[in-house]
Protein backbone atom coordinates (compact mmCIF):
# COMPACT_ATOMS: atom_id res chain seq x y z
CA UNK A 1 0.00 0.00 0.00
CA UNK A 2 1.44 3.31 -1.03
CA UNK A 3 1.51 6.07 1.83
CA UNK A 4 -1.35 8.14 1.19
CA UNK A 5 1.07 11.32 1.63
CA UNK A 6 2.91 10.14 -1.96
CA UNK A 7 -0.66 8.67 -3.57
CA UNK A 8 -2.44 11.22 -5.97
CA UNK A 9 -6.10 11.97 -4.10
CA UNK A 10 -9.74 10.49 -5.10
CA UNK A 11 -10.69 13.78 -6.81
CA UNK A 12 -7.25 14.46 -9.08
CA UNK A 13 -7.41 10.70 -10.24
CA UNK A 14 -11.29 10.72 -10.85
CA UNK A 15 -10.42 14.07 -12.91
CA UNK A 16 -7.24 12.21 -14.88
CA UNK A 17 -8.83 9.16 -15.74
CA UNK A 18 -11.91 11.28 -16.68
CA UNK A 19 -10.18 14.22 -19.00
CA UNK A 20 -8.10 10.99 -20.47
CA UNK A 21 -11.07 9.01 -21.59
CA UNK A 22 -12.70 12.34 -22.64
CA UNK A 23 -9.20 13.28 -24.88
CA UNK A 24 -9.31 10.11 -26.43
CA UNK A 25 -12.59 10.29 -27.44
CA UNK A 26 -12.23 13.80 -28.70
CA UNK A 27 -8.91 12.81 -31.32
CA UNK A 28 -10.42 10.04 -32.72
CA UNK A 29 -13.43 11.92 -33.25
CA UNK A 30 -11.03 14.89 -34.66
CA UNK A 31 -9.40 12.44 -37.18
CA UNK A 32 -12.60 10.51 -38.09
CA UNK A 33 -14.62 13.59 -39.12
CA UNK A 34 -11.74 14.65 -41.56
CA UNK A 35 -11.49 11.21 -42.60
CA UNK A 36 -15.39 10.73 -43.39
CA UNK A 37 -17.60 11.79 -46.60
CA UNK A 38 -19.47 15.06 -46.32
CA UNK A 39 -23.27 14.33 -44.69
CA UNK A 40 -25.02 13.78 -42.14
CA UNK A 41 -22.86 11.28 -40.66
CA UNK A 42 -19.81 13.57 -40.76
CA UNK A 43 -21.90 16.83 -39.17
CA UNK A 44 -22.41 14.20 -36.26
CA UNK A 45 -18.99 13.88 -35.89
CA UNK A 46 -18.19 17.30 -35.94
CA UNK A 47 -21.20 17.98 -33.15
CA UNK A 48 -19.86 15.44 -31.22
CA UNK A 49 -16.23 16.57 -31.29
CA UNK A 50 -16.96 19.93 -30.39
CA UNK A 51 -19.06 18.60 -27.49
CA UNK A 52 -16.35 16.60 -26.64
CA UNK A 53 -13.94 19.26 -26.59
CA UNK A 54 -16.03 21.64 -25.00
CA UNK A 55 -16.60 19.35 -22.35
CA UNK A 56 -12.46 18.89 -21.83
CA UNK A 57 -12.21 22.87 -21.44
CA UNK A 58 -14.80 22.47 -18.39
CA UNK A 59 -12.65 19.34 -16.65
CA UNK A 60 -9.54 20.99 -17.20
CA UNK A 61 -10.51 24.20 -15.42
CA UNK A 62 -12.46 22.36 -12.50
CA UNK A 63 -9.34 20.31 -12.43
CA UNK A 64 -6.66 23.21 -11.82
CA UNK A 65 -8.84 24.69 -9.59
CA UNK A 66 -8.49 20.98 -7.36
CA UNK A 67 -4.89 20.97 -8.05
CA UNK A 68 -4.45 24.87 -6.45
CA UNK A 69 -6.91 23.78 -3.79
CA UNK A 70 -5.02 20.16 -3.18
CA UNK A 71 -1.63 20.17 -4.41
CA UNK A 72 -0.39 17.20 -5.70
CA UNK A 73 2.13 14.63 -4.32
CA UNK A 74 6.01 14.86 -4.90
CA UNK A 75 7.26 12.99 -7.35
CA UNK A 76 8.68 9.03 -6.45
CA UNK A 77 11.59 9.20 -4.94
CA UNK A 78 15.44 8.46 -6.28
CA UNK A 79 14.47 10.28 -9.72
CA UNK A 80 17.32 11.46 -11.91
CA UNK A 81 16.50 15.24 -12.25
CA UNK A 82 15.83 15.11 -16.04
CA UNK A 83 13.10 13.11 -15.57
CA UNK A 84 11.97 15.02 -12.97
CA UNK A 85 12.67 17.52 -15.06
CA UNK A 86 10.66 15.97 -18.31
CA UNK A 87 7.75 14.99 -16.06
CA UNK A 88 7.07 18.62 -15.31
CA UNK A 89 7.15 20.07 -18.01
CA UNK A 90 5.28 17.28 -20.34
CA UNK A 91 2.23 17.79 -17.47
CA UNK A 92 2.48 21.82 -18.09
CA UNK A 93 2.56 21.21 -21.63
CA UNK A 94 -0.46 18.99 -21.30
CA UNK A 95 -2.28 21.33 -19.30
CA UNK A 96 -1.76 24.49 -21.54
CA UNK A 97 -2.88 22.47 -24.59
CA UNK A 98 -5.97 21.40 -22.62
CA UNK A 99 -6.74 24.94 -22.11
CA UNK A 100 -5.67 26.76 -25.11
CA UNK A 101 -6.76 24.43 -28.04
CA UNK A 102 -10.71 24.32 -27.07
CA UNK A 103 -10.46 28.27 -27.80
CA UNK A 104 -8.56 27.67 -31.06
CA UNK A 105 -11.06 25.64 -32.15
CA UNK A 106 -14.11 27.65 -30.95
CA UNK A 107 -12.86 30.89 -31.88
CA UNK A 108 -11.88 28.63 -35.57
CA UNK A 109 -15.08 27.80 -35.96
CA UNK A 110 -16.83 31.20 -34.95
CA UNK A 111 -14.66 32.29 -37.68
CA UNK A 112 -15.63 29.78 -40.26
CA UNK A 113 -19.46 30.83 -39.53
CA UNK A 114 -20.93 27.03 -38.15
CA UNK A 115 -23.30 26.37 -34.92
CA UNK A 116 -21.21 24.93 -31.83
CA UNK A 117 -23.86 22.60 -30.36
CA UNK A 118 -22.91 21.01 -27.04
CA UNK A 119 -24.42 17.77 -27.19
CA UNK A 120 -27.63 19.29 -28.41
CA UNK A 121 -28.55 21.12 -24.69
CA UNK A 122 -27.53 24.28 -26.14
CA UNK A 123 -25.41 26.55 -28.44
CA UNK A 124 -21.93 28.22 -27.64
CA UNK A 125 -21.87 32.12 -28.68
CA UNK A 126 -19.77 32.93 -31.66
CA UNK A 127 -16.59 34.16 -30.16
CA UNK A 128 -15.12 35.86 -33.55
CA UNK A 129 -17.05 37.61 -36.29
CA UNK A 130 -17.80 35.72 -39.48
CA UNK A 131 -13.91 35.57 -41.54
CA UNK A 132 -13.22 33.24 -43.56
CA UNK A 133 -9.33 34.24 -43.95
CA UNK A 134 -9.23 34.02 -40.10
CA UNK A 135 -10.61 30.21 -40.13
CA UNK A 136 -8.37 29.67 -42.62
CA UNK A 137 -5.65 30.09 -39.89
CA UNK A 138 -6.89 28.98 -36.82
CA UNK A 139 -8.25 25.70 -37.99
CA UNK A 140 -5.17 24.34 -39.54
CA UNK A 141 -3.71 26.04 -35.80
CA UNK A 142 -5.85 24.07 -33.65
CA UNK A 143 -5.05 20.57 -35.57
CA UNK A 144 -1.45 21.38 -35.30
CA UNK A 145 -1.73 21.51 -31.81
CA UNK A 146 -4.02 18.66 -31.77
CA UNK A 147 -1.29 16.65 -33.38
CA UNK A 148 1.79 18.10 -30.42
CA UNK A 149 -0.86 17.03 -28.22
CA UNK A 150 -0.70 13.61 -29.48
CA UNK A 151 3.20 13.65 -29.46
CA UNK A 152 3.04 14.37 -25.79
CA UNK A 153 0.51 11.69 -24.47
CA UNK A 154 3.15 8.92 -26.64
CA UNK A 155 5.53 10.27 -24.42
CA UNK A 156 3.59 10.76 -21.58
CA UNK A 157 2.04 7.53 -21.97
CA UNK A 158 5.14 5.64 -22.99
CA UNK A 159 6.78 7.19 -19.68
CA UNK A 160 3.85 6.09 -17.62
CA UNK A 161 4.61 2.24 -18.65
CA UNK A 162 8.30 2.82 -18.63
CA UNK A 163 8.14 3.44 -14.95
CA UNK A 164 5.66 0.41 -14.12
CA UNK A 165 7.32 -1.89 -16.32
CA UNK A 166 11.19 -0.72 -16.46
CA UNK A 167 12.07 0.85 -13.40
CA UNK A 168 9.05 -0.68 -10.95
CA UNK A 169 8.57 1.89 -8.88
CA UNK A 170 5.33 3.08 -7.61
CA UNK A 171 4.62 6.35 -10.58
CA UNK A 172 1.49 4.38 -12.33
CA UNK A 173 0.10 2.89 -9.23
CA UNK A 174 -0.12 5.78 -7.29
CA UNK A 175 -2.74 7.18 -10.25
CA UNK A 176 -4.49 4.12 -10.06
CA UNK A 177 -7.93 3.50 -8.67
CA UNK A 178 -7.16 2.37 -4.93
CA UNK A 179 -3.83 2.57 -5.30
C1 LIG B 1 -8.87 19.86 -26.00
C2 LIG B 1 -9.91 19.77 -26.81
C3 LIG B 1 -9.78 19.39 -28.24
C4 LIG B 1 -8.94 18.46 -28.83
C5 LIG B 1 -7.94 17.54 -28.14
C6 LIG B 1 -9.16 18.52 -30.25
C7 LIG B 1 -8.48 17.75 -31.17
C8 LIG B 1 -8.63 17.84 -32.55
C9 LIG B 1 -7.94 17.02 -33.52
C10 LIG B 1 -6.91 15.93 -33.18
C11 LIG B 1 -8.36 17.41 -34.74
C12 LIG B 1 -7.88 16.83 -36.10
C13 LIG B 1 -6.72 17.67 -36.54
C14 LIG B 1 -6.17 17.40 -37.91
O1 LIG B 1 -5.91 16.25 -38.27
O2 LIG B 1 -5.97 18.40 -38.64
C15 LIG B 1 -9.31 18.49 -34.57
C16 LIG B 1 -9.96 19.17 -35.59
C17 LIG B 1 -10.96 20.10 -35.39
N1 LIG B 1 -11.47 20.55 -34.19
FE1 LIG B 1 -10.81 20.01 -32.36
N2 LIG B 1 -10.14 19.46 -30.52
C18 LIG B 1 -10.55 20.00 -29.32
C19 LIG B 1 -11.53 20.95 -29.12
C20 LIG B 1 -12.30 21.52 -30.12
C21 LIG B 1 -13.37 22.48 -29.92
C22 LIG B 1 -13.87 22.97 -28.56
C23 LIG B 1 -13.84 22.81 -31.16
C24 LIG B 1 -14.96 23.75 -31.56
C25 LIG B 1 -15.81 24.29 -30.74
C26 LIG B 1 -13.06 22.06 -32.14
C27 LIG B 1 -13.24 22.13 -33.50
C28 LIG B 1 -12.48 21.45 -34.44
C29 LIG B 1 -12.64 21.61 -35.87
C30 LIG B 1 -13.67 22.50 -36.58
C31 LIG B 1 -11.69 20.77 -36.47
C32 LIG B 1 -11.43 20.57 -37.98
C33 LIG B 1 -10.29 21.46 -38.35
C34 LIG B 1 -10.05 21.49 -39.85
O3 LIG B 1 -11.00 21.62 -40.60
O4 LIG B 1 -8.85 21.41 -40.21
N3 LIG B 1 -12.14 21.28 -31.48
N4 LIG B 1 -9.46 18.72 -33.22
C1 LIG C 1 -4.88 10.53 -22.69
C2 LIG C 1 -4.90 11.62 -22.01
C3 LIG C 1 -4.05 11.91 -20.79
C4 LIG C 1 -3.77 13.17 -20.35
C5 LIG C 1 -4.20 14.48 -21.00
C6 LIG C 1 -2.96 13.05 -19.16
C7 LIG C 1 -2.48 14.13 -18.43
C8 LIG C 1 -1.80 14.06 -17.24
C9 LIG C 1 -1.37 15.18 -16.45
C10 LIG C 1 -1.58 16.65 -16.81
C11 LIG C 1 -0.75 14.69 -15.33
C12 LIG C 1 -0.13 15.51 -14.21
C13 LIG C 1 -1.01 15.45 -13.00
C14 LIG C 1 -0.57 16.49 -11.98
O1 LIG C 1 0.38 16.23 -11.25
O2 LIG C 1 -1.19 17.57 -11.96
C15 LIG C 1 -0.79 13.24 -15.43
C16 LIG C 1 -0.27 12.36 -14.51
C17 LIG C 1 -0.13 11.02 -14.73
N1 LIG C 1 -0.60 10.30 -15.82
FE1 LIG C 1 -1.65 11.00 -17.35
N2 LIG C 1 -2.74 11.72 -18.90
C18 LIG C 1 -3.39 10.98 -19.88
C19 LIG C 1 -3.40 9.60 -20.00
C20 LIG C 1 -2.66 8.75 -19.22
C21 LIG C 1 -2.55 7.30 -19.41
C22 LIG C 1 -3.25 6.50 -20.52
C23 LIG C 1 -1.71 6.85 -18.44
C24 LIG C 1 -1.22 5.45 -18.16
C25 LIG C 1 -0.83 4.59 -19.04
C26 LIG C 1 -1.32 7.98 -17.62
C27 LIG C 1 -0.52 7.93 -16.51
C28 LIG C 1 -0.24 8.97 -15.66
C29 LIG C 1 0.49 8.84 -14.41
C30 LIG C 1 1.12 7.56 -13.86
C31 LIG C 1 0.58 10.12 -13.83
C32 LIG C 1 1.27 10.50 -12.52
C33 LIG C 1 2.66 10.98 -12.82
C34 LIG C 1 3.42 11.31 -11.54
O3 LIG C 1 3.25 10.63 -10.54
O4 LIG C 1 4.20 12.27 -11.57
N3 LIG C 1 -1.91 9.12 -18.13
N4 LIG C 1 -1.42 12.88 -16.60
Amino acid sequence: MIDAALRYSVPAKFFHWLSAATILTAIVLGFAMLESDPGPRQNQFYDLHRSFGFLILLLTAARLSWRLYSPPPPMVAGLPVWQERAARVTHAALYILLLVMPFVGWAGTSAFGARISIFGLFDLPMILEKDEAVSKVLLPLHGALGLTLCALLFMHIGAALFHHFVRKDDTLRRMLPGG
